[in-house]
């Protein structure tokens, strides 16, 4: 017999068909007469009923049928008695085909912390929240390809061993063939490269952008979609070592078609999760209203679905650098105190508790955040007239601050190298780059989309561990 996902099975109601289904056991219980063995096989949150006449069956098989063991289930499709789903197997062979020793498997029927399922992170993809949010994950990922495949884009792989440094902010992982304890010296004392394996220094890359700029200076409008990697201490919840980045990269695009874009972009796939992963969404939406019982009203955010639909449904907020500053030095976050840290200068960046009053408290939606202060920005940003602003854009998200990072690129080839050369950014190895500058340079501008914060808000979750089925945070590199 040909076996059924449970996803399909659920809403097939073929009463009475014969059906075999293989999965792993949640939960059994039951009595001497008859027992009820919940069974999930990863297509669905559901479970499936088996429900199991207990004489019928050898007592040593029914015995090893325990939370976490394999089965493969042949029997036939019954209305359900109970309310919960409408579809229940009535078991007539089983065959256990993996056992899990109640005494040795970590899972237990009920609910474990986040915490508690990170230690174990090689098993959390069998628990209810974990398989939500890599089957939603999978989801978002086919949304971006869907989203730039309508569009004409076309997808560009680029390489994730570099000889350069797309952000020039030396957050790089090294990648080196050399003898780590006992490298090959130059004679000043410092590394010999021309002895490793690409005869240069080379690192992990952290952006996909300088390449992306080369294949849309070509192709018109393309993306990237793989992990990058940075090596910046950071051991928050909302920074990974290792992530996926979506990063988009348009000819003729200037800083408000890419705002419009991103805009787009970021709504296309809020709305594909609404379409397609509303089983696991109420589920995460539930879980979370869960655990938010405990707090004041005013502390409680918006149901998770809610939010969803909220942001969808309104534009996002489109201000400059210098006017949200404005707005921030007159700002009182808690009554009292002004955001004291701002008053003191122009300038500075945005720590995230200004971002957050931002999007969460003045206008209580999205921001995009224009024409930034050059200084705290890379050196490829379109260079303002006012000599001191760039033509940057952050996206800013309730409940994560920064999502997506982007902006128009300074196409003059004497403005960009005069902006390399005072932020120290080697010219000289990067004149493949400048070619982009040197022949049929023109107006262009991209963004990158950090996707495990995209995962974050879509999910609810609040930590960016949780939404990666493999974390890589510092001094954390499991499996
Ligand atoms: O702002 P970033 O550094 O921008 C770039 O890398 C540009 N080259 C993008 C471009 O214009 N093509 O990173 C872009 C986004 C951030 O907004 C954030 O969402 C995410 O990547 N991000 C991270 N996500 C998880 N962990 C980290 N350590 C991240 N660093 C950046
Ligand atoms: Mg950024």
């Amino acid at each position: 017999q040909k076996r059924i996902k449970i996803k399909d099975l659920l809403v097939s109601k073929e009463y009475g068909s014969e059906v075999n289904v293989k999965g792993w056991v949640r939960t059994k219980r039951g009595n001497k007469q008859i027992n009820f063995v919940a069974l999930n096989d990863g297509s669905t949150i559901n479970n499936i009923q088996i429900v199991v006449d207990v004489p019928n069956f050898n007592e040593d098989l029914l015995k090893k049928i325990t939370t976490g063991a394999a089965i493969s289930v042949q029997g036939k499709l019954i209305e359900s008695a109970g309310s919960g789903q409408s579809v229940e197997l009535e078991a007539t062979t089983i065959e256990v085909l993996g056992v899990a020793d109640p005494e040795k498997y970590p899972l237990q029927p009920k609910k474990h912390s986040l915490e508690f399922l990170r230690e174990k992170a090689h098993l959390r993809f069998r628990t209810n929240t974990f398989s939500a949010v890599f089957r939603i994950r999978h989801a978002m990922a086919f949304a971006v390809h869907e989203f730039f495949n309508k569009k004409g884009f076309f997808y560009m792989h680029t390489p994730l061993i570099t000889g350069s440094d797309a952000e020039g902010a030396g957050e790089m992982f090294r990648v080196s063939t050399l003898d780590a304890k006992n490298p090959p010296l130059n004679e000043d004392g410092t590394i010999n490269y021309k002895e490793d394996f690409f005869g240069k220094e080379t690192n992990l890359t952290v952006s996909g952008q300088l390449e992306g700029e080369l294949g849309a200076m070509a192709l018109g409008e393309i993306y990237t979609f793989g992990p990058t990697f940075r090596a910046e201490n950071s051991n928050t919840t909302r920074h990974l070592a290792e992530f996926w980045m979506i990063e988009p990269e348009m000819a003729f695009y200037d800083l408000k078609d890419n705002m419009d874009l991103a805009e787009e972009f970021l709504k296309y796939m809020i709305k594909y999760a609404l379409d397609n992963c509303m089983t696991d969404l109420e589920f995460l939406s539930k879980r979370l209203q869960e655990e938010e019982k405990g707090k004041k009203a005013d502390e409680r955010s918006m149901e998770l679905i809610e939010k969803l639909r909220f942001v969808l449904d309104n534009d996002f907020v489109r201000l400059t650098y210098t006017e949200a500053i404005d707005i921030l030095r007159n700002s009182k976050p808690n009554k009292k105190k002004k955001f004291q840290y701002l008053i003191d200068g122009w300038g500075a960046d945005l720590q995230s508790e200004h971002e957050r009053y931002l999007v969460e408290k003045k206008f209580e939606k999205p921001v995009i955040l224009t024409d930034y202060p050059k200084e705290i920005k890379s050196f490829y940003m379109k260079q303002n007239d006012d000599g001191k602003t760039v033509g940057a854009m952050d996206i800013l998200f309730p409940g994560i601050g920064e999502i997506v990072g982007g902006s128009q690129r300074e196409e003059d080839y004497d403005k960009l190298t005069a902006r390399m050369k005072e932020m120290g950014v080697p010219a000289e190895e990067m004149d493949w780059y400048l070619d982009t500058r040197r022949f049929g340079s023109a107006t262009h501008s991209g963004f990158g989309l950090g996707f495990e914060r995209m995962m974050l808000f879509v999910t609810g979750m609040g930590n960016i561990r949780d939404v990666i089925p493999f974390p890589r945070t510092p001094k954390n590199a499991e499996f």
